[in-house]
C-alpha cells in the first residue's frame, strides 16, 4: 500500500491507531499491521490473499523441519530468521525447539535452567507415560507477535532414553511407534498456525527422526567447508537409512521440499565458492539460490539473544546491516515460495 492511503485510513480513523511521533511519522507494531491486513482483506475481499497470508480451508499445514547433525551449521540461527521473517509477513509460527542446548528457547527469551519447568518441553507431550500432557499445555506464547514456541531443555534427552526401553516392552504395537509421536502432538494444535518451524538437534536421535517424520518439508543447513560438507554427506547417508527403517515399519516421507541451504557463507572466499560450486554440481536445483551470508553483525546480534529483525539499523550499522539483511530476507522469500508453491498459490 502507497504511504498516502495508509495516512488517509489513519486519518479516517479505520483500521488501528497507529503511534504517532513528533514529526508526524506514524508507527505500527506488528499486532497492528496484522490488524491492518485484515481490515485490508475485508475491505478488498477480491485481494485478500494478497494482504492476508495465512493459510485458508483446504491449505494443509506446513512443517519445516531444519537439520544437518553438525554443530555451528546455523540450524537454530535459521530457525529463528525464518521464524521471525513468516511472522514478520503475517504467519501463524510455532517453532519447536527439539535441541535439549535450547539454544533457539534462549533466543526467545527462555532460558532452559530458570524458565523452562519440568514437563513443558516436547518431551512433555511425547513420552510414554502417564505424565504425558497435552501439546497446547507445552506450547507458549513468545514476546514476537505471531511466534509461538515449545522451548526445549535438557530434559529432551529423556526421549533418548526411553525410546529403546519402549520398544523393547512394546514390540509390534504399531499405533504407539516412536516417530509418529512428535508428527501426532503437532497434529493437535494444527489449527492455530500455518507453519511450523522445528530446529533439531546436531545428532541423528529419535528426536530428530520424531521431526523428519512429522516434516512436510526439510532445509539441510551447510556451512560451505570440506570438512563440514563431508559430515553432511554422512548425514544424508545415515539419513536414508534411517528413513528405509522408517518406511518399512509403515511410516510415510512425503516431503514437499528439501533444499540444502548454504550457511555463514563468505562469498569473496575462493575455497568456499569451490565447495558450494561443487554442491550446486551434485544437488542442482535442491540447493537454494539464495544463501545465508556470513555476517559480523548476525554473529554479535546473536551474542545479545537478539535477531537483526530486532535491531535498528542505526545498532549495528547501515551497511554491514542492509548486506546481512538483503541475504536473509532472499533466503525467507525463497521458502515463502515454497510454501506457495505448496499451498498452490
Ligand atoms: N550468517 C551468519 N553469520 C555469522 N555468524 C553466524 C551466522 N549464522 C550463524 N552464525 C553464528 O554461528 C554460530 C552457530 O550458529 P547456530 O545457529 O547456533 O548453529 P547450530 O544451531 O547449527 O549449532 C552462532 O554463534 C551464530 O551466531
Ligand atoms: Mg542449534
Amino acid at each position: 500500500m502507497s504511504d498516502g492511503y495508509l495516512r488517509q485510513l489513519s486519518i479516517d480513523g479505520l483500521g488501528p491507531t497507529p503511534d504517532l511521533g513528533n514529526s508526524g511519522r506514524r508507527s505500527y507494531t506488528l499486532e497492528q499491521i496484522n490488524e491492518l491486513r485484515r481490515y485490508l482483506a475485508t475491505v478488498r475481499p477480491k485481494e485478500a490473499a494478497r494482504f492476508f497470508p495465512q493459510r485458508r480451508s483446504g491449505e494443509k499445514l506446513q512443517v519445516i523441519t531444519v537439520a544437518n547433525f553438525k554443530g555451528g551449521s546455523a540450524k537454530t540461527t535459521t530457525s529463528v530468521y525464518l521464524a521471525q521473517g513468516l511472522a514478520l509477513q503475517g504467519y501463524r509460527v510455532l517453532a519447536i525447539d527439539l535441541d535439549p542446548q535450547a539454544s533457539l528457547s534462549a533466543m526467545f527469551g527462555y532460558q532452559p535452567e530458570f524458565d523452562v519447568a519440568e514437563n513443558t518441553t516436547l518431551y512433555g507431550a511425547i513420552r510414554y507415560d502417564e505424565e504425558r500432557v497435552l501439546m497446547k499445555d507445552v506450547v507458549r506464547p513468545t514476546y514476537f507477535t505471531g511466534i509461538s514456541i515449545v522451548p526445549g531443555n535438557l530434559e529432551l534427552m529423556e526421549f533418548e532414553h526411553q525410546t529403546p526401553r519402549f520398544m523393547l516392552q512394546n514390540r509390534g504395537k504399531a499405533e504407539d511407534l516412536f516417530f509418529r509421536r512428535v508428527a501426532g502432538a503437532i497434529a493437535q494444535v494444527e489449527d492455530e498456525f500455518d507453519v511450523v518451524v522445528v530446529d533439531c538437534p546436531p545428532q541423528l536421535g529419535f528426536l530428530t527422526m520424531g521431526a523428519l517424520n512429522a516434516a512436510t518439508g526439510m532445509i539441510v543447513t551447510v556451512h560451505p567447508q570440506m570438512v563440514d560438507v563431508a559430515s553432511m554427506s554422512q548425514f544424508l547417508l545415515m539419513t536414508s537409512d534411517l528413513v528405509s527403517v522408517i518406511e518399512e515399519a509403515g511410516g510415510r516421507l512425503d516431503y514437499d521440499f528439501l533444499r540444502f541451504l548454504v550457511t555463514r557463507h563468505d562469498p569473496r572466499d575462493v575455497p568456499e565458492q569451490e565447495i558450494v560450486g561443487l554442491m550446486r554440481d551434485v544437488f542442482g536445483a535442491d540447493v537454494m539460490s539464495a544463501t545465508a551470508w556470513k555476517s559480523t553483525a548476525i554473529a554479535n546480534a546473536g551474542l545479545t539473544k537478539q535477531s537483526l529483525y530486532e535491531l535498528t539499523r542505526g545498532a549495528v550499522g547501515r551497511s554491514t546491516y542492509d548486506r546481512a539483511m538483503e541475504s536473509i530476507n532472499a533466503v525467507n522469500e525463497e521458502v515463502v515460495g515454497l510454501l506457495n508453491q505448496v499451498w498452490q498459490r
